[in-house]
């Protein structure tokens, strides 16, 4: 299946309203991810995208001419600085065909060459088996599970924290 990583664009703000306005994506996501998504929602969201921030690269998943989906990477500061967090969703309708999986090789790629960071690590629901999975699959090593962690739509959850380090991301196949 066919997509690329882009900059956001102001005009994506319907096709963004339209595909992160599901509540299977946002149970799956923290809590600042709005549901219901409106379309100030996706404005707002475009703009945070556009504005310079050296610590945060954050990308629209296109496919078929659309903004389908989100990735991102934002990096931390002072003794975290060797690390930087990833985030991302997909539209529904395009869930299931490798997409994502390759689009978080790709933002590595690209996050470990522009900036000195040793790690990049996710933090799914532990009940999350399709996002541990694109994980797996993109070179990522479970590190552990933080019982009981967090508070997400009404219930308490265990959460995974999988990372990636610069020299694993390096020996994986382009
Ligand atoms: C999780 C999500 C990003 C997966 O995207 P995707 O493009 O469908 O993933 P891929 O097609 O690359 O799938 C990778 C692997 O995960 C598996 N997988 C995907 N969704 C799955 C699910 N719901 N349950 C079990 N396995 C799943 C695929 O079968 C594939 O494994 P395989 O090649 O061994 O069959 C997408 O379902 C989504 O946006 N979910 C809601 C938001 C979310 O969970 N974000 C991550 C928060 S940490």
């Amino acid at each position: 299946m066919e997509f690329i990583l882009r900059q956001w664009r102001r005009e994506d703000a319907a096709d963004l309203a339209k595909y992160a306005n599901n509540e299977k994506i946002a149970r799956n996501l923290r809590d600042v991810f709005p549901y219901p998504y409106t379309l100030e929602d996706a404005q707002e969201f475009i703009d945070a995208c556009l504005e310079k921030d050296s610590f945060l690269l954050f990308r629209a998943i296109e496919v078929d001419g659309r903004a389908a989906g989100s990735i991102a990477l934002s990096r931390e500061d002072g003794m975290y600085r060797p690390k930087a967090e990833l985030g991302y969703w997909l539209a529904e309708e395009y869930w299931g065909r490798g997409i994502m999986t390759e689009a978080v090789r790709q933002i590595c790629r690209e996050g470990f060459s522009r900036w000195d960071i040793r790690r990049i690590y996710a933090e799914p629901y532990a009940h999350n088996s399709g996002s541990r999975r694109v994980l797996e699959k993109a070179g990522f090593t479970l590190e552990g599970t933080q019982r009981q962690s967090v508070f997400i739509w009404g219930e308490v959850c265990d959460s995974c924290i999988y990372a990636l380090l610069r020299e694993e991301a390096s020996s994986l196949p382009a």
